[in-house]
């Protein structure tokens, strides 16, 4: 039975008898014996094998070049080398896979670049592999976090004919030939569909039966903006809570944000990044989960922004978009803590967010962060039923093609409320990383649909 290298590494005991199966990352070769440092991608460690010559199998050995595959048997035994507890003896080794000259991965320190254009081959470098097993990590605990606060997990809807956000950044979804595009009724569907740019709306129905319901789930947005923080394919983790507020809305956030970073503080592969990607890393979280988040209108957010006398690309006035330069120096550095800006003005949002009293903002809150600004977007909802109906109007919508999502709004309207966070900009937070195009396994951005 094969053993997994990180339970390897992570003995206490030796053991006579124990098997192994990697990717050789080096190899050293004196007469009598070979040195193997093999890595299996279970954790960021490798294993020391040493082959003597002379036992079976070692006349492959000269074939185990970086990036060959190997499966080993033999003996566990302490290791008199400094930095690391164990080494295998091999008893007997077997070359699965060799890896020619033009394996890409033969020297340290390639480019993020680079390593995007061999999407395939990356989670074999130490970085990647922390950055795939952090993700994966990170997405159990996103699940483990509902899941103990008693939230139903939902699988809301990929292909969808509503547009949530409203931005019109859609993906169609259709089968018709180039030559009959426009015969929408003949489509699949018999209607115009398209990939789901969030599965709030749907999530919103099942808050409304279920109380507190989530959603984690790819979602696609067909925006032309190519940054560092935008992919077309990204995941997203959606809340949604009936008989809450905007408040109870902000405070969810805040927790799940304060959860998650210190379950990445906790994580093993965390040391890597703090290594070679962020030195303040891990400062830097610790005070994220130790201090208190800040919380400020937009209003307010807006006029310290123009008494701030630092110059902005973009101009800042009420009534415009808060850009990421304007979010970046609200949390870097004004509050240097994650800030929640809310009640933005209707102009600005979309058609799901409640009005608040002053006719002139709605409940809409953004969670921003240092280093990224927005990570988390939300609202409480407009569960009124005629003032949905008004916003129909203004954002130009059609109410046949809504009409199952007003009317929960018609059959026992709570007030409820959610957010989504996109679960990328998460990855980039906790581990330093840089571009969104890093931390997700193959990204898809305007002109790049590889692998
Ligand atoms: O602010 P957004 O657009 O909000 C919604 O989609 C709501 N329906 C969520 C809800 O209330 N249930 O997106 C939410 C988050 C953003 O804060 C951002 O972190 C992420 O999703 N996001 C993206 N991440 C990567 N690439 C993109 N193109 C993204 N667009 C949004
Ligand atoms: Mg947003």
């Amino acid at each position: 039975m094969r053993t997994l290298i990180k339970h390897v590494l992570n003995r206490t005991e030796p053991t006579d008898s124990l098997e192994v199966a990697g990717w050789v990352r080096t190899r050293r070769d004196s007469k009598a014996f070979s040195f193997i440092e093999l890595n299996d991608g279970s954790c960021l460690g490798n294993l020391q094998i040493i082959a003597d010559a002379g036992i079976p199998g070692y006349e492959d050995v000269q074939k185990m070049t970086t990036g060959a595959s190997v499966r080993v048997s033999g003996k566990l035994i302490p290791s008199p080398a400094k930095g690391q507890d164990w080494e295998m003896q091999a008893g007997s080794i077997k070359l699965l896979g060799t890896a020619p000259d033009d394996y890409p991965l033969q020297k340290k320190g390639h480019s993020p670049e680079f390593l995007r254009s061999i999407a395939h081959l990356r989670p074999r470098t130490n970085l990647y592999g922390a950055a795939f097993r952090i993700r994966s990590r990170m997405a159990y605990a996103v699940h483990r976090f509902f899941q103990e606060r008693d939230f139903i997990c939902v699988h809301t809807p990929i292909i969808t004919a509503s547009d949530c956000e409203g931005a019109g950044e859609m993906f169609r979804v259709t089968t018709l030939p180039d030559e009959k595009a426009a015969k929408v009724a003949e489509d699949f569907f018999e209607k115009r569909a398209y990939l789901t740019v969030s599965g709030q709306l749907e999530g919103e129905t099942f808050a409304c039966a279920l109380s507190n319901i989530y959603t984690f789930g790819p979602t696609f947005r067909a925006e032309n903006s190519n940054t560092s923080r935008h992919a077309a394919e990204f995941w997203m983790v959606e809340p949604e809570m009936a008989f809450c507020d905007l408040a109870g809305d902000m405070d969810c956030a805040e927790e799940m944000i304060r959860f998650l970073v210190s379950e990445a503080l906790a994580d093993p592969d965390l040391a890597i990044f703090e290594k070679f990607v962020d030195k303040g890393l891990r400062d830097r979280l610790e005070h994220v989960v130790e201090k208190p988040f800040q919380r400020i209108t937009y209003t307010d957010a807006v006029k310290l922004l123009e008494g701030s006398g630092k110059k902005f690309q973009y101009p800042v006035k009420y009534g415009l978009n808060l850009q990421s330069e304007h979010e970046r120096w609200l949390t870097e550095e004004y509050f240097k803590q994650p800030t929640t800006v809310y009640n933005y003005p209707k102009e600005i949002k979309p058609f799901y967010m409640r009005l608040n009293d002053d006719e002139k903002t709605v409940t809409a809150m953004d969670l921003l962060v240092p280093g990224i600004g927005e990570i988390i977007g939300g609202s409480q909802r407009e569960e009124r039923y005629d003032v949905l109906l008004e916003n129909f109007k203004h954002h130009n919508i059609d109410p046949e093609a809504y009409s199952w999502y007003a009317d929960l709004r018609k059959f026992g309207t709570v007030p409820h409320a959610g957010f989504g966070l996109g679960f990328e900009r998460l990855l980039m937070f906790v581990t330093g990383i840089q571009n969104i195009r890093d931390v997700i396994p193959f990204p898809r951005t305007p002109g790049n649909c590889e692998f």
